[in-house]
């Protein structure tokens, strides 16, 4: 199988200050690390996706706006969007792209698989990826971050390319981060009211 698994233990639950100063912290790291083009867009991106969130805690719009943050702002992307666990399987949440499959068993697909295996999965190409679901003909490598509450899965945020080999660890580092900060705020976590 041609792919690579970035093991990554579910986050415990934060005070909403310590998961405050968690997620500036997250900031400032992406920001001091940004010695090449793609750490500065991830910091980049970690920056607007907290002005995004600021204010509103409903779910299905920011996970909206995250994924058109994403798609509008990566180079070579195209589809970026959200599986959110229902009972056993992954339903499609927001996305920006093509029409893609509703419902994803646990343990299925590259989705499935992140899902089960709480990691982020890197395929570098997808038709080497036994069980891979394509939704899109024009993908030929996908990224998939899970998103946690605590130890619990709350399903899972998926990126494709049509470029082979797109995804790497900092892809990785960057959309992990950017997660947590999602999850974090809609956990009701970060009282960004002042
Ligand atoms: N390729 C995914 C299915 C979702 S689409 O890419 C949007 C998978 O194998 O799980």
């Amino acid at each position: 199988m041609s792919s690579t698994l970035t093991k990554r233990k579910p986050v415990a639950k934060r005070s909403p200050a310590k998961q405050k100063t968690a997620t500036k912290r997250a900031a400032k790291k992406q920001a001091r690390s940004a010695q090449n083009p793609k750490s500065k867009l991830y910091a980049s991106l970690t920056v607007q996706l907290l002005s995004l969130l600021k204010g509103e805690y409903d779910m299905i719009a920011n996970a909206a706006n995250f994924s058109a943050l994403l798609f509008n702002s990566l180079p070579n992307v195209n589809w970026a969007g959200f599986y959110f666990l229902r009972g056993d399987e992954l339903v499609l949440g927001p996305f920006q792209g093509n029409p893609a499959c509703v419902r994803i068993p646990m343990g299925k697909g590259v989705c499935g698989m992140a899902a089960q295996q709480c990691e982020t999965i890197i395929v570098p190409n997808v038709h080497e990826f036994p069980g891979h679901i394509a939704c899109d003909v024009a993908s030929n490598s996908e990224i998939v971050v899970p998103l946690f509450d605590g130890e619990r899965i709350l399903g899972v945020l998926d990126l494709d390319s049509p470029i082979i080999g797109r995804f790497d660890d900092q892809d990785a580092e960057g959309l992990n981060e950017l997660v947590t900060v999602f999850v974090g705020h809609e956990e009701g976590l970060i009282n960004d009211h002042g």
